[in-house]
């Protein structure tokens, strides 16, 4: 699956036109990159920045949120739904005031033992505060390899998971992680979306299995019920 010109393709691109003033962007502070990688797991960007923005007025470093009471943080998510993670997230942040003195380990394997953080997650945040070569594979990415790679076996099954992490550990660049990294998210939020990918302006349009056979409505398969 090694293939270098995907990633240069696409860092090309993120640079040009990418997103590049997200709040949590451009930050190297690994508390603001955590906060903004958990509130953005199952919600939108646009509905996370006002939360994002006033969490980090009432709680400004991970030590002020692993010291607050879990009702006030509670009371800050409130709004923003799927509140596992606001309880993840103030177990995180105590485990790392206790562990690493606060500071976020750099390493994806330590990054993922800690409440709320998941394989892609632990990448995520490592690439965007460290700059540590790791891979993500969120459901925006998934839809981008399906559609370029044209994966059509049933979505969720070991094997296809397997087998996508084996795709995006072999395309990472050796460098400019940053900018892959959201390359990745930004075509997958925007260009290849679900509903109608808008596959003139795609980096990838070459080499897209799914535009070449006319197949982006049907890829990627829907989960079986
Ligand atoms: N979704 C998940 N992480 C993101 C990020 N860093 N920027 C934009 N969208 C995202």
């Amino acid at each position: 699956y090694f293939d270098p010109s995907f990633s240069a393709e696409l860092i090309a691109w993120q640079k040009q036109h990418g997103r590049h003033s997200l709040p949590w962007q451009q930050t190297g502070d690994a508390y603001k990159v955590w906060l903004s990688e958990i509130m953005l797991q199952q919600t939108q960007v646009t509905a996370v920045i006002p939360y994002y923005q006033r969490f980090l007025e009432k709680f400004p470093t991970v030590e002020d949120l692993a010291a607050a009471p879990v009702e006030e943080v509670m009371a800050s998510w409130a709004g923003l739904g799927y509140y596992t993670r606001a309880r993840n997230l103030h177990q995180c942040a105590k485990q790392v005031v206790e562990r690493y003195q606060g500071r976020f380990p750099s390493d994806p394997k330590l990054l993922q033992e800690l409440p709320g953080i998941g394989r892609s997650t632990a990448a995520a945040v490592a690439a965007f505060s460290y700059g540590t070569v790791a891979a993500i594979l969120d459901g925006n990415v998934k839809r981008v390899f399906a559609r370029v790679f044209g994966i059509a076996a049933c979505p969720g099954t070991k094997s296809v998971e397997d087998d996508l992490w084996l795709r995006a550990e072999a395309l990472l660049p050796a460098s400019d992680i940053t900018a892959y990294t959201q390359g990745l998210m930004d075509l997958g939020a925007t260009l290849c979306s679900r509903g109608k990918p808008d596959c003139q302006r795609c980096p990838f349009q070459a080499r897209c299995i799914a535009f070449a056979q006319g197949r982006t409505a049907e890829l990627p398969i829907r989960k079986p019920k």
